[in-house]
């Protein structure tokens, strides 16, 4: 693997199937959370440069901590606050805000760094500029080393990778073996939120291949087919959770008449009385979380959240992910 940007980056004849190379990944993750000294020199006189253009708390400091879980020296650059402001746009006239074009700042990085991490937000303003991934696109094109996002403007893969790292965590301590039934939902918020997560999730489930998928959200709030294909999708949530055992929970703004928000029902916020029509069914979150606006207080603080133990993992999928890009690029 090279780069770490989408499920896509699966992709090789040597994986033998994305399914089977998520599976390979999430079996790697949990034997470094068992155990996760194991591969301490495997990073040795090596770093890591996480470029930050937008806030962050859980990445950032998984990340970090899966770094030097495999002896790296991780480096962190607020580029967004700190920094330089980037130019993306190829032949930029740049007498405007931006100080330094990435054709020039990537290449630097390349040479500071082994593996460059990147987290970007998306505008919320076009939808192709957005889904076109200029950034992390021109920090692969320049940087000359292996990158890896760490939330990009359509999607959150570290992200994704714990959340079926944690499904099969909670699969295994149930010894359930056949295809649970997962639930992705949509839930209100006071802002338009990107779509990365859910599209994210969407596309690593599906990918995956091990689970009845089902996503519940109101009308107009399709996301983009390329990534729910496969998915059932309907606007009747309580259809939706009935009999889940998993409900994975997120906002996000409007994909068509794109980075709106029309619908803010607290209706769709999760409830205990909702729960109730699922299979007992773990909650997770990405976080962070707008209490009793996305989700209320009674399903974050009860037995069935399992959303602290999902952003724990977020190290080991990170782990996992890293030593992989340093075993394939020497
Ligand atoms: N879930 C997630 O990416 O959290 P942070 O934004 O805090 O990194």
């Amino acid at each position: 693997m090279r780069n770490f940007t989408s499920v896509n980056d699966l992709i090789s004849p040597s994986y033998g199937g994305v399914g089977k190379a998520i599976d390979a990944l999430v079996q790697k993750a949990l034997a470094y959370k068992a155990s996760p000294f194991t591969d301490k020199s495997l990073g040795t006189n090596k770093r890591i440069g996480c470029l930050f253009l937008n806030p962050s708390m859980r990445t950032r400091l998984s990340t970090q901590i899966a770094a030097q879980n495999l002896g790296m020296e991780p480096i962190i650059f607020n580029v967004g606050s700190e920094g330089w402001m980037l130019e993306f746009e190829e032949e930029a006239i740049m007498s405007g805000t931006t100080v330094e074009h990435v054709k020039d700042a990537a290449p630097v990085f390349g040479k500071y760094f082994d593996i460059l991490a990147i987290r970007t937000f998306p505008s919320l303003k076009n939808r192709d500029d957005d889904y076109s991934e200029l950034y992390i696109k021109q920090f692969i094109k320049y940087a000359g080393i292996p990158v890896v996002s760490l939330e990009s403007a359509t999607l959150h893969p570290l992200q994704s990778l714990t959340d079926i790292i944690t499904i099969q965590e909670a699969l295994n301590l149930k010894s359930q073996t056949s295809n649970p039934k997962i639930v992705l939902t949509w839930a209100p918020h006071v802002k338009p939120l990107p779509q990365c997560v859910a599209n994210s999730f969407s596309q690593w489930i599906n990918a995956w291949g091990k689970a009845d998928f089902v996503i519940t959200h109101p009308e107009d709030y399709e996301l983009s087919e390329e990534f729910t294909k496969g998915a059932t999708i309907t606007h009747n949530q309580n259809e939706a959770l009935t009999d889940a055992d998993f409900v994975y929970v997120k906002n996000w703004s409007t994909y068509n008449d794109y980075g709106k928000i029309y619908e803010s029902d607290p209706k769709w916020m999760l409830t205990k009385k909702k729960l109730e029509l699922t299979n007992n069914a773990k909650v997770m979150h990405c976080l962070p979380v707008r209490r009793n606006v996305e989700l209320s207080d009674e399903i974050l603080d009860g037995p069935n959240s399992i959303v602290t133990q999902e952003a724990s993992n977020r190290i080991w999928a990170a782990q996992a992910v890293l030593a992989e890009i340093l075993r394939s690029n020497g």
